[in-house]
C-alpha cells in the first residue's frame, strides 16, 4: 500500500488498536432532512471531540462543519435517487474524486446493492471508484447497502455481500451486524465496520451489537441513528467508544452510558 493510501487509512482506524469510532451523519443524501439532522452543525460539533472519522456528503462538509476541525472525513460519494423512488438500488457517482480531494477527504464511501436491480452498475462503480482511488492513494469504503430489504440482512448474504465488495478491491466495508457475524468478518480481508441500522429500542441493545461486533472481529463502528437520535447522545458515544477502544463489555459501557447520562 502506498504511504498516502496507509497514512489516510491511520488516520481512520486509530493506530493503537487499528480501529475506528467513525459517526455516519451521510443520511440525508437520499433521506432528506431526517429527524435530529434538520440543522447537521448542532447535532454533529458536539460529538467531534469523541469521534475518530465523520461520513458525510460534501453538501454538509461544505456548509455545517466549520473546517478549523482537523477531522478524517469519509466523504459519500454515491447516490442519485430518494426515499421516495421505489428502488433504492439506482445509484451512481456523485462527487469526483478531484473535488473529494479538494476537501480534503480521507476515503470516500459508495453503496453497493448486492442482489438488487442495479447490481451490475453499483459494483461497476465500486470497481471505476478503486481505481479513481488507487490513483491519488485514497481508500474506498463500500456500504453493503439493502435499501429497504431489511431482511437481507443475514450471514449469507452479508458475507458474501462483503467479500465481492473486497474481490472488486474496496479497502474498508461497512455491512450490518446479524447472527453469525465471525463468518461475515472471517472471509472478508479488509477491515469490517458496522452500521447500526435504524434507532433500536434501547442503549443497551446497540452496546450489545456493538461489542458482538467488535467480538467478533470487526474494525469498529460506523453508527449514525442509535448515536445522534439518542436522547443522550454523547453518553452513547463514549459508551460506544469504551467498546471499540477499551474492549469493555456492553454491561460496562451501559455503566459509562448511564453515569453520563445522568450528569445531564
Ligand atoms: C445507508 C448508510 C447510511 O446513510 C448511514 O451511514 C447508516 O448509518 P446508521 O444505519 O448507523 O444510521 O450508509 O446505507
Amino acid at each position: 500500500m502506498d504511504w498516502g493510501m496507509q497514512n489516510r487509512m491511520q488516520r481512520i482506524f486509530k493506530p493503537e488498536d487499528n480501529r475506528t469510532v467513525m459517526l455516519a451523519v451521510d443520511h440525508g443524501y437520499f433521506l432528506g432532512s431526517i429527524s435530529r439532522l434538520e440543522e447537521p452543525a448542532k447535532t454533529v460539533e458536539p460529538l467531534l471531540p469523541f469521534t475518530d472519522s465523520l461520513m458525510i456528503t460534501r453538501g454538509i462538509l461544505r456548509n455545517c462543519i466549520n473546517p478549523r476541525y482537523n477531522m478524517p472525513i469519509v466523504l459519500r460519494v454515491s447516490g442519485g435517487n430518494s426515499i421516495l423512488s421505489e428502488d433504492l438500488s439506482n445509484e451512481g457517482l456523485t462527487v469526483s474524486m478531484e473535488d473529494a480531494l479538494r476537501l480534503g477527504a480521507c476515503a470516500v464511501a459508495i453503496s453497493v446493492y448486492v442482489g438488487s436491480a442495479h447490481e451490475h452498475e453499483t459494483l461497476l462503480n465500486l470497481a471505476k471508484l478503486v481505481d479513481a482511488g488507487q490513483e491519488y492513494g485514497i481508500p474506498v469504503l463500500a456500504v453493503t447497502a439493502v435499501g429497504r430489504e431489511l431482511e437481507k440482512r443475514d450471514a449469507r448474504y452479508l458475507t458474501n455481500a462483503c467479500r465481492i465488495a473486497c474481490e472488486l478491491g474496496a479497502h474498508i466495508v461497512k455491512t450490518y451486524y446479524c447472527d453469525d457475524f465471525q463468518k461475515v468478518v472471517e472471509s472478508c480481508p479488509v477491515p469490517v465496520v458496522i452500521a447500526g441500522g435504524p434507532k433500536l429500542k434501547s442503549e443497551l441493545d446497540v452496546l450489545e451489537m456493538a461489542y458482538n461486533a467488535i467480538a467478533c472481529g470487526a474494525k469498529g463502528v460506523d453508527m449514525g441513528r442509535n448515536i445522534w437520535q439518542s436522547q443522550w447522545p454523547i453518553a452513547m458515544i463514549t459508551a460506544i467508544r469504551s467498546i471499540v477502544h477499551k474492549n469493555t463489555s456492553a454491561k460496562e459501557a451501559y455503566g459509562v452510558f448511564c453515569s453520563l447520562k445522568d450528569k445531564k
